[in-house]
């Protein structure tokens, strides 16, 4: 059974990354510039978003949080966003979702200047995405593509079942294993909540990617020997005993299905620090892209 590190692989590409921005400097360049947006004090998107920002820092980029009331309204999100779109010195940005409930999450999206998506989240990208042209793509697919790569992972022809069906991961995930090219070429189940005999389907998966936000969902006897097993659960636990009041756990009962994995991801230091990595490299992207025009 081989860990497919994230942690270490992650670092790596920020390195490669952070070489890349100094060339930039060597050069009289302006540097990427991502910025977040947060609206309201939700505890894990304010951690996500404080990762996020940070290694902007690490690696040279510079970086803008923009944090906004949770009782901000459509119309002030969307006034920022159109000021984020004109703003030539912002590379890149992101609005963290979830959205407080008086926000319409699609028009928010929508507003987002597509060159400057680096979410990969607009439908223009989305589209293009599906359409195996050039873009930027979602970074938690985009890091798991990443970490079946440098691993030297075989999809060509196996069964991938995705646990899930959401915007920002299942849904681009199924899209991007069944691509012609590598990773990819891989016959895909797409399931979801309203998916019956769950198990009948992962047991006969070769590559099983979970986002489905449940601890422990995936057992053992729901996995083949041999699987490869893509863990994109984050859930919050409350544990008393740990100084946070609560740990990470991620979909999959790691314990033991890790016996009968051939590649397995950890929660943590698996597919979550990929997604900060893949955020970083859709930045330097978007700054190349815009230098060209
Ligand atoms: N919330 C959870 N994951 C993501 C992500 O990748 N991007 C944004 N903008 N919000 C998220």
């Amino acid at each position: 059974m081989v860990i497919l590190d994230g942690k270490k692989i992650s670092n790596d590409i920020k390195n490669e990354i952070t070489a890349e921005v100094q060339k930039m400097k060597d050069n009289g360049e302006k540097v990427p510039h991502l910025a977040a947006v947060l609206v309201g004090d939700d505890g894990a998107s304010l951690t996500y978003v404080g990762s996020k920002v940070r290694a902007c820092e690490r690696i040279g980029f510079e970086s803008t949080l923009v944090k906004m009331p949770h009782t901000t309204s459509e119309v002030e999100l969307l006034q920022k966003i159109e000021e984020l779109n004109q703003d030539d010195n912002i590379d890149g940005f992101i609005i963290q979702l979830p959205l407080p409930p008086q926000i319409n999450t699609q028009k928010v999206i929508m507003a987002v200047d597509p060159k400057k998506d680096v979410d990969g989240f607009h439908p223009e990208n989305f589209g293009k995405m599906a359409l195996d042209m050039s873009t930027f793509i979602p970074a938690t697919p985009f890091g798991i593509l990443e970490l079946l790569e440098r691993y030297d992972v075989d999809t060509k022809g196996k069964h991938t079942v995705v646990i899930g069906r959401s915007h920002i991961v299942g849904r681009p995930m199924s899209i991007l294993m069944s691509r012609k090219g590598w990773p990819g070429n891989s016959t895909v189940t797409l399931t979801h909540s309203n998916t019956k005999n769950i198990a009948q389907i992962t047991t006969q998966a070769d590559i099983i990617i979970s986002a489905l936000g449940v601890p422990n969902f995936l057992k053992a006897e729901m996995v083949k020997d041999d699987a490869v097993i893509i863990d994109v659960g984050i859930t919050r636990v409350p544990d008393e005993s740990h100084p946070k009041g609560y740990v990470i756990r991620g979909d999959v009962d790691f314990d033991n299905v890790s016996k009968k994995a051939s590649y397995i991801t950890p929660v943590p230091g698996g597919v979550g620090p990929m997604t900060i990595a893949m955020l970083l490299k859709n930045t330097l992207l978007a700054r190349e892209q815009q230098r060209a025009r």
